[in-house]
């Protein structure tokens, strides 16, 4: 296995070296077999120094094909480690030298990138899509009239990631544009240039167009996905929704450092340019294979629509093994002449179609129906599976969301379920199976009592959900509301986890967050396996959280329905606590964003005795009841009623900091422009998308500038 310095987070399970791969020689000359040499026998003369640069560059850009795209590494790790942290020293050392395209490069770089809009060179149509089995004998039958000739269709699978445009010119990858609205995209160059899949340089013995373009999907296989999700869930952080948003936003991300990081992986789909020498789409992608192009090994040339036919059969249950997602199959007149005389229409090519595989469904037991409290109260049922395989991922439980949804299915325990993956990372269950229930037990009610401490649950009208009431004695809520108060986007107190806070309640050391501001070292030195130092850590933690500003401690107290926004937009309305304590729910109702069922919730948190008991205790202890002077002294009104929207790139401040800046003038940040944007406060490279929306709305463009002299 092969963990790159530069690379963390990649585990191919590869073996550390087997023998070279017979059936493509070594593309970057013959320097596979012969080991560069290493440093100490370097000469110092700069024509032997530039050759020595250029030796490892070949080198290593041969094994990384060898290693990434064939599966076969002829270098052990240490090895390759070796010629890479060498050439890292000579580029470093020989700066006239430099190449953007070394292999060092795919290490990234910690500079904030700005993705540039550039114009696509020839336009990135998308397919036209069907679910539908005759709609593809259609397309066939369509294609066979409008030809009038013998044709060959070029069967594919649909991956199902982010599209990608890859400029090569004299064989160097020169620019990586993402598909944007399909006529101009954003330039990733620098992040795409970290995917060890994709050749940074062609080799030199190889015979390829000066330019061309490669097009392809950019994935995060379903490994590194789950990997990366674990490790979120272990941090507590929102979740990555599913593979194709996880490629998609990795490709977006600042730094490329952080890019290399995340396993991303490509195949490449489609090449275009004016001197392909192949006249058939398949022969010139296995071409392009030879190159160092990874392309997909399951592509199938068909001669009649029984062939087109057994290969979506056969994929659409064998993709459930492959390592990356897939979400169709796509279907391509293989020559390129007759492509031409099908032409496009304004969106899609006539020469090719998507057919999309229906969302994957299993079908399994449903053993139990548990029900989570969570700390507002709320209840959550949660389905409780024979573990099933589903896109990638063992699925054990899933949701059922709420007493409607449960009464519609007309649940049985012992039900044959079945489990299907919506956009959302959690599974959801989309049906019963009432043919195979036989044998089944009770049919599932909702519960009316708390799991917990067992308080009659209530259910306000027009809600979905139901609620535990008794939100100062159930011991969830309780608990959870303490791990909300002290999580990173609330007070954030360092040291502190839901592990500690756990042992704090289970020993009776706290009820509540005012709690924790009474804890000593020594009572948390006398818990479990507590050392001096991380005893220290968490006293600072609480002592520093007594600066954090009232905004955050209002979101932390964990009032129902009061979100980040909500309490921000409360904080700044009503500028501290004794104001929003004594609020009306008319006053409450006036504010932006305020509505009713907000308001109800806030008035009845602070008509609660033990809320206000628990308010001026955290008051006591020293933590932020009101916005700080320096907030009130840069407030106004004078973005008061604009709904504005913020794009692109930033120098003076950070998005975040923009985002305060508009809610402290009065304003409201919104994420789509629509006629009713004020305006849009743009830094470099707006979203091309955005642009062109803003353009044909006729929103007000600002820049950074313009923007802090109207709140100036
Ligand atoms: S060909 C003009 N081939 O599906 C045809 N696309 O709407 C260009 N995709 O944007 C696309 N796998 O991101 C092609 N084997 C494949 C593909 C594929 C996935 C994506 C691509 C495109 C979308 C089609």
């Amino acid at each position: 296995m092969r963990m790159p310095i530069f690379v963390e987070n990649i585990d191919r399970n590869k073996p550390a070296m087997t023998k070279p791969n017979s059936l493509f020689p070594d593309l970057f000359g013959d320097v596979q077999h012969s080991p560069v040499e290493t440093s100490s026998q370097v000469d110092a003369s700069d024509d032997a120094i530039q050759q020595k640069i250029e030796d490892l560059r070949e080198s290593l850009h041969q094994h990384n094909y060898n290693y990434y795209v064939l599966n076969a590494p002829t270098l052990s790790d240490q090895e390759f480690d070796a010629q890479l942290a060498e050439l890292a020293k000579l580029e470093k050392a020989h700066p006239e030298y430099n190449d953007p395209n070394s292999p060092t490069q795919r290490v990234g770089s910690d500079i904030s990138n700005s993705f540039e809009t550039v114009k696509h060179r020839y336009p990135m149509l998308s397919l036209g899509n069907t679910y539908n089995e005759g709609e593809v004998r259609a397309f066939f039958e369509r294609a066979a009239k409008d030809l009038n000739e013998e044709f060959e269709i070029c069967a594919e699978l649909k991956y199902d990631g982010t599209s990608i445009s890859l400029t090569y010119e004299h064989g160097k990858l020169v620019r990586a544009v993402t598909r944007g609205d399909g006529t101009q995209g954003d330039d990733v160059t620098n992040n795409v240039k970290t995917i060890p899949t994709i050749p940074l340089q062609l080799p030199a013995n190889a015979v390829y167009p000066d330019v061309f373009e490669m097009r392809g999907e950019i994935l995060m296989p379903w490994d590194t996905f789950n990997r990366l999700n674990e490790e979120r869930e272990r941090q507590e952080e929102a979740l990555l929704a599913n593979p194709r948003n996880a490629a998609a936003g990795a490709l977006k991300l600042q730094q490329s450092s952080e890019v290399a990081k995340r396993g991303l992986d490509a195949y490449l789909y489609y090449i275009l340019g004016e001197d392909i020498h192949e006249d058939g789409h398949y022969e010139s992608l296995n071409r392009a294979h030879t190159w160092g192009f990874k392309v997909s090994d399951h592509m199938r040339l068909c001669k009649n629509i029984d062939e087109v036919m057994e290969y979506i059969h056969y994929w659409d249950e064998g993709r459930k093994s492959l390592p990356v997602a897939t979400d169709g199959i796509v279907l391509k007149i293989n020559s390129r002449r007759q492509q031409r005389a099908l032409g496009n229409t304004a969106k899609n090519p006539r020469w090719a179609i998507a057919f999309k595989f229906q969302a994957e469904k299993a079908c399994t037991r449903l053993n139990n129906v548990a029900y989570q409290v969570g700390r507002t109260g709320a209840i959550t049922p949660v389905a409780e599976l024979d573990p099933v395989q589903l896109s990638g991922t063992t699925v054990k439980r899933a949701s059922l969301h709420n007493d409607d949804i449960i009464q519609q299915l007309d649940l049985y325990i012992g039900d044959m379920v079945y489990v299907e993956k919506g956009g959302e990372i959690i599974p959801k269950i989309t049906g019963v199976d009432k043919d195979q229930r036989l044998l089944v037990g009770d049919k599932v009610h909702f519960i009316k009592d708390c799991p917990d401490c067992g308080t009659t649950l209530v259910r306000d009208e027009g809600e979905a959900a139901h609620y535990c009431p008794n939100s100062n004695g159930c011991p969830t809520q309780l608990r959870g509301r303490v791990e909300h108060f002290i999580s990173r986007k609330a007070m954030n107190v360092d040291g502190l986890g839901p592990e500690t806070v756990d042992l704090f309640f289970d020993q009776g050391l706290i009820r509540n967050c005012a709690d924790l501001y009474t804890i000593t070292r020594e009572q948390i030195l006398k818990l479990d396996k507590k050392k001096d130092k991380s005893a220290d850590n968490i006293i600072k933690g609480i002592e520093a959280s007594k600066e954090v500003p009232f905004e955050r401690v209002l979101f932390g107290l964990g009032i129902r329905f009061v979100g980040e926004t909500v309490a921000k937009r409360l904080a700044h309305a009503f500028k501290d606590m004794d104001a929003l304590q004594a609020a009306s729910l008319d006053a409450l109702v006036h504010v932006d964003d305020i509505g009713e069922r907000i308001a109800e919730s806030v008035m009845t948190y602070f008509a609660d005795e033990q809320n206000k008991e628990l308010i001026s205790r955290l008051r006591e202890y020293g933590l932020q009841m009101k916005l700080s002077e320096e907030v009130l002294a840069n407030q106004s009104e004078k973005l008061s009623g604009m709904s504005i929207v913020i794009s692109g790139v930033f120098e003076k401040h950070s998005r975040d900091e923009y985002k305060n800046m508009i809610v402290q003038h009065g304003g409201k940040s919104v994420g789509s422009i629509s006629k009713k944007t004020s305006f849009i406060l743009a830094g470099a490279n707006m979203g091309p998308s955005k642009l062109e929306k803003a353009q044909k709305l006729g929103v007000k463009i600002l820049d950074e500038m313009q923007f802090l002299d109207l709140i100036q």
